[in-house]
């Protein structure tokens, strides 16, 4: 299954998707050089801005090693755009049930999401065993996260939303999370600003936090 090979990269490399909006392709290779040199794997584009789906693919041309995904995927039509701009990974901030079903029909992984038990379950009957949980913060946190270990042990989870170098340490621990993503290493002002060090110092000390956790 395509979700294994994605676990397995979660294993494999530091367990951060950093979650970007960018307003041009040119900055998206940027931030994606910028992610690289500091030894991030995964990448999520959001398609919050025009710019995203263009950024993806000149991303996927010019910049290896990187894992690259699509974000913010509110639609078929979003998800089979991205999947045309060679999105690695696609991420929906819900998931209905038009959207589950689209998505199982491709070869790319797909990250639902959830915010309540009956979303995960209803995620969960359609097969998806990798979901994201967002917004985290807003939605029980890592407590939450906890309650579901017993219930649905077989899930595994991608918390978003709220997540910073001051808990994602809370929601790593928990052995069913897989990674955390956000967009704390690469705010929307950083990315307008150009500051390509700043977000690599950042993602550095992200990966030394999560590196240092037993896991
Ligand atoms: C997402 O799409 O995952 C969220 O916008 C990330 O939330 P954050 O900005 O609070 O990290």
């Amino acid at each position: 299954m395509v979700i294994d090979h994605f676990l397995a990269q979660c294993t494999a490399h530091p367990p951060i998707i950093v979650v970007a909006t960018v307003d041009s392709p040119t900055d998206g290779v940027s931030l994606a050089r910028a992610l690289q040199v500091a030894g991030i794997h995964f990448l999520e584009i959001t398609l919050r801005t025009n710019a995203g789906l263009e950024a993806i693919h000149q991303i996927r041309r010019e910049v290896s090693g990187l894992c690259t995904g699509a974000g913010t995927l509110r639609s078929p039509d979003e998800i089979t755009q991205a999947v045309a701009a060679g999105a690695e990974f696609l991420v929906s901030p819900g998931a209905t049930p038009v959207l589950l079903k689209h998505a199982s029909k491709l070869d790319v992984p797909y990250l639902p999401g959830i915010a309540t038990i009956s979303e995960a379950l209803s995620a969960r009957e359609m097969g998806y065993r990798l979901l994201k949980f967002f917004p985290a913060d807003l939605s029980g946190g890592a407590a939450f996260l906890d309650h579901l270990k017993s219930v649905m042990p077989d899930l595994n989870f991608c918390p978003t939303g709220g997540v910073n170098t001051n808990n994602l340490a809370e929601y790593l621990m928990l052995s069913n999370v897989v990674c955390v993503g956000g967009s704390w290493i690469a705010p929307a002002e950083l990315i307008q600003r150009g500051d390509w060090s700043a977000i690599t110092a950042r993602a550095t000390a992200t990966i030394a936090i999560a590196s240092g956790l037993p896991r």
